[in-house]
């Protein structure tokens, strides 16, 4: 038996209106200092630089996948039966905690330090943390029963499909969050009708035939974020700075000493493997952004070029990659103005599908349930899904050089 809250509590947000919590573990995980954290780094890393209102965090995000677990649970049909008390806390609280392992900036952090969010989550979880903790005063077991609906292995299939497939709580949040927060209308979609039409057949979630168009409008709505949100050039122009600022870093420390520890908030890039908890904990975008105004005083010209680069939003240009014989040329304008490209010249390559069969495991297909009772993949379901899976990829090649070396 879990314990219950007095009374339930409601947190207002802007997607979902309320989010209720009413089990004392969900509450104690929300007041640890490592979930916190995640008020200090922002749900979509530099895409403020572009959306200005984008300042939403993960901590808002997690709450929102919590939500959207908590309903599923209470409101798929057949679902709720088919899970125990603890199945079902379980489920929530991963719901919760499945972003609890991301650095700063995610995309950037994890491309110079060979470093994965999920990884860092289970070591979190399992580790010696408040949240671990938490997780045992409640029940022994739930520490490793969360990782492992993380990491799609719980001994019950069910529950892996809830937090991460194709149709899962953490997009459906992050959709609709991101659309809001940046102003644009793409991401929306009914969730509403979702949740209706979701339904558990066979130990699988799947959607009624009724709910096919619904899904459709999630499927592009995936698509037309990732194009207009996630992959913008602009937000691009800023990571491709900041992955270079963070290897000026390291390229430094070997000559150096004394950077490891005038940056010492940097720690995980100045040894080998995974970052300790504690520097886990301590690196958050606030040491980042402290980090880029000490590179300001620093003695070396590229350190300190990026740093202000940063802090004062002076970004890349970028042009549509053409030809070879195109970047070898913009490569040399940036060695003829006395740049090492290394630094100031990088090509980016962005691909998406927004939604691939082929490469997925089974239980993360969306399935649809038709009125016979059977179920079909979605791509065999919908015309318009099918003609986006056998279409071309949609790619997109950029350059980013300093705009002074354009010409
Ligand atoms: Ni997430």
């Amino acid at each position: 038996m879990f314990g219950k809250l007095n009374e339930v509590k409601v947190l207002r947000d802007p997607i979902h209106e309320y989010i209720h919590i009413e089990y004392q573990v969900i509450w104690d995980c929300l007041n640890s200092p490592e979930f916190q954290r995640l008020r200090r780094i922002h749900q979509l890393g530099a895409t403020h630089q572009v959306y200005h209102a984008a300042e939403h965090s993960r901590f808002s995000h997690s709450l929102g996948v919590y939500e959207i677990v908590r309903r599923m649970v209470n409101e798929v049909e057949g679902l709720k039966e088919a899970l125990s008390e603890e199945e079902q806390i379980e489920v929530m609280l991963a719901g919760m905690l499945h972003d609890i392992g991301h650095g700063p900036f995610s995309h950037s952090f994890e491309s110079v330090l060979d470093f994965n969010h999920e990884t860092m989550g289970a070591l979190i979880l399992m580790g010696e943390s408040t949240i671990h903790d938490v997780l045992v005063s409640h029940h022994p077991d739930l520490p490793k029963n969360i990782v492992d609906i993380l990491q799609h292995k719980h001994s019950n299939p069910i529950l892996n499909q809830v937090v991460s497939g194709q149709l899962d709580a953490d997009r459906m949040d992050y959709l609709l969050r991101d659309a809001y927060f940046t102003g644009t209308s793409y991401g929306t979609f009914d969730l509403e009708r979702v949740l209706r039409t979701l339904r558990l057949h066979d130990d699988k979630l799947v959607v009624k035939e009724s709910g096919v168009h619904t899904i459709e409008d999630y499927i592009m709505a995936r698509y037309h974020m990732y194009w207009q949100v996630y992959y913008h050039p602009v937000s691009r122009s800023f990571e491709t700075i900041l992955v270079r600022f963070f290897k000026r870093l390291v390229v430094l420390n070997a000559v150096d000493p004394g950077i490891s520890k005038r940056f010492a908030m940097f720690g995980p890039f100045f040894h080998e493997g995974y970052p300790t908890l504690k520097e886990h904990f301590e690196l958050d975008e606030a040491a980042c952004l402290y980090a880029f105004t000490l590179a300001r005083k620093e003695s070396d010209e590229i350190l300190k070029d990026l740093g202000t680069r940063l802090m004062d939003r002076r970004l890349f240009e970028y042009a549509e990659v053409e030809s070879p014989q195109q970047i070898a040329a913009q490569r040399q304008n940036v060695i003829d103005a006395g740049l090492d490209p290394e630094y100031y010249f990088a090509l980016d390559m962005a691909v998406q599908r927004p939604y691939s069969p082929y490469q997925e495991k089974e239980n993360s297909l969306i399935w649809i349930l038709n009125t016979k009772n059977e179920i079909k993949e979605l791509s065999q379901a919908s015309v318009l899904v099918g003609a986006i899976v056998r279409g071309e990829n949609k790619k997109d090649e950029k350059m980013y050089f300093p705009r002074e070396t354009a010409k």
